[in-house]
C-alpha cells in the first residue's frame, strides 16, 4: 500500500533493494484461482467507476497465461508502454528503498498473495493490490511520470523528517484518490479499486466527505489505515496532479506544516471545496459496534 516502516528487517533472501526473485513457478493452482477470483470480480464492477485511464490499463495485465502475473512478462510489456517495470518485494519495504524504486520507474509489489478464505482482508498489501491496483495506471504516461515524481519527492523528503506528511500525498491520490471525469466522480486509488467493498461505497455511500484536491491541505490530513476512508479527495486530472507535484517547492511547504496542526479525518474547513458532507453513519456505527 503506501510506505513501510524504517524499522524493518530485511530477509536474508532479499537483496539490499529489498527485491526478492519472484519464482513464479512456485505459485499454486489454488494461489493463481485466488488471483482469478479476484481480476474477475473487479474487472466486472470497475466499468464506469473507475477512472479511464486504469480500465485502459487493465490490458497490460492481460497475459500470455491467466494467473498472478510473471512480472518478467508484464514488465516487459509495461516497460514498451511506459518505462516502467515491477519488482518482487517480500512485503512492506523501508521508505528509502520505497522511494528509490519509484524514482527509478520500479514499482515493488508483494511476493504473495491472500488465502482464498480472506478475499477481502488484507493485512499488508499483497500481490493483487499491488499489481491490480497499482500496475494499470503506471501504462498511462502521465501518472507514471506522477509515481516517478512522488519517489523523487520521497527522497528529497528523507533529510526534511517530512516523510509521513508526505505519506498522506500518497494516501489520498495513489491509494485512496477520486477524480473527475465528464461531470462524474470515477475512482483511481489502488487501496479502492482493488477492494470489492469500497469501489463501491467511495462513489456511492453517503458516508465519506469528498473534498476538492489541495496539496497542502492533504498532507495536513490524518488517515486511517483499518477500515475505509472519512474522507476522499477529489482531483481534476492526472496533469495537474504532476504539475502541482513537479512545481511544489517541498522544502518551504515542510517547515510551513510544522507550525500548522494536523487535521482529524472528518474535519472539514471553511475553505474547503466540499462535494459530500459525509453523514459519517458508516464510522460512527461501526465505533459503536
Ligand atoms: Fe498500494
Amino acid at each position: 500500500m503506501a510506505t513501510g516502516s524504517p524499522t524493518l528487517t530485511r530477509p536474508p533472501e532479499a537483496a539490499t533493494d529489498w527485491t526478492v526473485p519472484q519464482d513464479w513457478d512456485r505459485f499454486t493452482a489454488e494461489e493463481h484461482d485466488v488471483w482469478d477470483t479476484l481480476f474477475a470480480r473487479q474487472s466486472k464492477q470497475l466499468p464506469g467507476r473507475a477512472a479511464q485511464p486504469f480500465l485502459d490499463g487493465l490490458d497490460v495485465l492481460h497475459l500470455s497465461r491467466p494467473g498472478i502475473p510473471n512480472f518478467e512478462e508484464l514488465s516487459e510489456k509495461l516497460m514498451k508502454t511506459t518505462g516502467w517495470e515491477v519488482v518482487a518485494v517480500p512485503g512492506l519495504i523501508p521508505d528509502d528503498a520505497f522511494f528509490d524504486h519509484l524514482a527509478n520507474r520500479r514499482f515493488p509489489a508483494g511476493n504473495f498473495i491472500r488465502t482464498a478464505d480472506q478475499l477481502d482482508y488484507l493485512q499488508e498489501p499483497d500481490v493483487f493490490h499491488d499489481v491490480f491496483g497499482h500496475v494499470p495506471l503506471l501504462a498511462d504516461p502521465v501518472f507514471a511520470d506522477y509515481m516517478q515524481a512522488y519517489g523523487e519527492g520521497g527522497l528529497r523528503s528523507l533529510k526534511f523528517g517530512a516523510i509521513h506528511k508526505l505519506a498522506r500525498l500518497y494516501w489520498y491520490t495513489v491509494e485512496f484518490g477520486l477524480i473527475r471525469e465528464d461531470d462524474d466522480l470515477k475512482i483511481y486509488g489502488a487501496g479502492i479499486v482493488s477492494s470489492h467493498g469500497e469501489s463501491i461505497f467511495a462513489l456511492d455511500s453517503d458516508s465519506p466527505n469528498r473534498l476538492g484536491f489541495d496539496l497542502k491541505r492533504t498532507m495536513r490530513t490524518e488517515y486511517r489505515i483499518d477500515d475505509y476512508q472519512q474522507t476522499y479527495f477529489v482531483i481534476d486530472d492526472f496533469e495537474g496532479l504532476l504539475q502541482q507535484t513537479q512545481e511544489t517547492d517541498f522544502a518551504p511547504l515542510y517547515s510551513e506544516l510544522e507550525t500548522l496542526e494536523d487535521l482529524p479525518v472528518t474535519t472539514i474547513l471553511p475553505e474547503d471545496h466540499v462535494m459530500t458532507h459525509g453523514t459519517q453513519a458508516y464510522a460512527l456505527a461501526k465505533a459503536a459496534g
